[in-house]
């Protein structure tokens, strides 16, 4: 790979980092937490002291300020130890985008720097029991009351929920309005009224944890509304996404590269008729497409990742792009590993089990990849304004009727 062409010297530093912390704290760990189903702090410790929650803050809010594609980079490298670490990482990027993109200077003073510093983790609440892909169609609430906006209702599936202590929140303030009808609001964790219910037990990620978060009356000061102004909520989360999407693309190539690592390793190792597996014609196949697509997916994500950082409007596009293929190819290398492994793949003794398992969440949060396919067709659509001198060379053919003059003829299209 044109590292260097490609990266800065401090996406490099910080890859290399990345990488030296998931071969030595990530990947010896991770059927462990995977089977207890409990958060690896030694990691995410061992994150923190070197400096990898800076990555995607600013400098003047204590970060590297290296920007989306770094976070890519270290999000990749990490994922492809443990998927399920990856996230548990990039979900803290998530969670502070709507304070990065929406918030007020002071709340940015506020909230990120001890983001940054790995003291304070981070999560996202969107999603509802009934409100997942139509993230409009919210039912939390929060009142306003004084100097204070009060929350009612809960949350699901909120990643990093326990271990988080800001919150961003998203719940309805206008009811009446269409458009302005969702704000965000950052909850910390101890505030009276907000609590984890249900913990979830999960298919895979298993080492970061997705919980049910309550908001019984919890009373945050209106300095806590994200931007200062209600009514941004649905946009801030949209702007959330297109930033974050690109991450959890990276997961996917991360979580990608690592099964088909092991593949390749397993290929030689095991021999079949006499020779090592990977000299017959159809293991050859199958490993070359996992590697033709992950490399597709990887540099689909970093093109999402340097286009949301230059701040185009194909940003949405690029990264529910980048989202779909990169986490559909996920699944599909993962499943491939699998089959190469054989026997082997099907049991929860070696980690390409876990690998897919892990794959599955990729096609579903952060946006199915049937919405990321809703939002690529409004995206085309959109710009295909800018392909009217094509119109002469599409077909305009006029339907003949023969009808007898006077007899009004069904109306021909445009
Ligand atoms: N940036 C800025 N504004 C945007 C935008 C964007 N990318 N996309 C839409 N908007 C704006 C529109 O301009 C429009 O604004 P106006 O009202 O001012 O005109 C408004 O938002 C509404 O837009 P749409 O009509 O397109 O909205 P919609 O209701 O049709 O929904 C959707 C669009 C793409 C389906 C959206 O609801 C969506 O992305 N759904 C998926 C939600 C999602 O990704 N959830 C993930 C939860 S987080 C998670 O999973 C993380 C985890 O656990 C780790």
């Amino acid at each position: 790979m044109p590292q260097d062409i490609i990266f800065s010297p401090l996406c490099n530093e910080l890859a290399a980092k990345a990488r030296e912390i998931a071969e030595k704290h990530v990947r010896p760990a991770a059927a462990k937490y995977d089977k207890a189903q409990e958060y690896n702090w030694e990691a995410a410790r061992a994150v923190a002291s070197a400096g990898l929650f800076r990555t995607f803050v600013p400098k003047e809010y204590g970060g590297h300020g290296a920007g989306l594609l770094a976070l890519a980079r270290v999000t990749e490298e990490l994922a492809r130890a443990d998927s399920g670490f990856g996230v548990a990482y990039a979900v803290n990027a998530l969670g502070s985008f709507p304070i990065l993109v929406g918030g007020t200077e002071e709340q940015k003073q506020r909230w990120l720097p001890p983001i940054a510093r790995g003291e304070k983790m981070v999560a996202f609440c969107l999603s509802e029991k009934f409100a997942g892909s139509d993230a409009g169609g919210l039912s939390v609430r929060a009142y306003e009351d004084g100097d204070d906006y009060v929350i009612c209702g809960e949350k699901k599936w909120t990643t990093n929920g326990g271990v988080a202590d800001i919150y961003s929140v998203f719940a309805v303030t206008d009811a009446t309005s269409k458009s302005r009808r969702i704000s965000a609001l950052v909850v910390e964790k101890g505030t009276p009224g907000f609590s984890i219910r249900k913990v979830e037990d999960k298919m895979g990620i298993r080492c970061v944890p997705v919980v049910e978060t309550h908001f019984d009356h919890v009373r945050v000061p209106k300095e806590n509304l994200i931007g200062g102004r209600p009514g941004m909520g649905f946009k801030h989360a949209m702007m959330t996404l297109d930033l974050a999407r690109p991450g959890v693309a990276a997961q996917a190539v991360g979580a990608a590269q690592g099964a088909l690592d092991l593949a390749v390793v397993y290929s030689n190792r095991r021999h079949q008729f006499g020779v090592p597996i990977h000299n017959h014609q159809m293991v050859q196949k199958m490993l070359a497409d996992m590697a033709m697509k992950t490399e597709a997916a990887r540099w689909l994500v970093y093109l999402a990742a340097v286009t949301a950082e230059s701040g185009s409007p194909n940003t949405t596009k690029q990264a529910a792009m980048a989202k779909c293929f990169a986490t559909d190819t996920a699944m599909e290398v993962a499943t491939e590993a699998v089959q190469v492994f054989g026997g082997y793949g099907y049991m929860e003794d070696y980690p390409i089990a876990k690998f897919f398992r892990d794959a599955k969440i990729l096609q579903i949060y952060e946006g199915t990849n049937q919405v990321q396919r809703i939002v690529i067709a409004r995206n085309l659509v959109k710009e295909a304004r800018d392909l009217e001198h094509l119109e002469a060379y599409i077909p305009r053919e006029v339907q003949n009727s023969y009808e007898a003059e006077g007899v009004s003829a069904p109306a021909q299209p445009a």
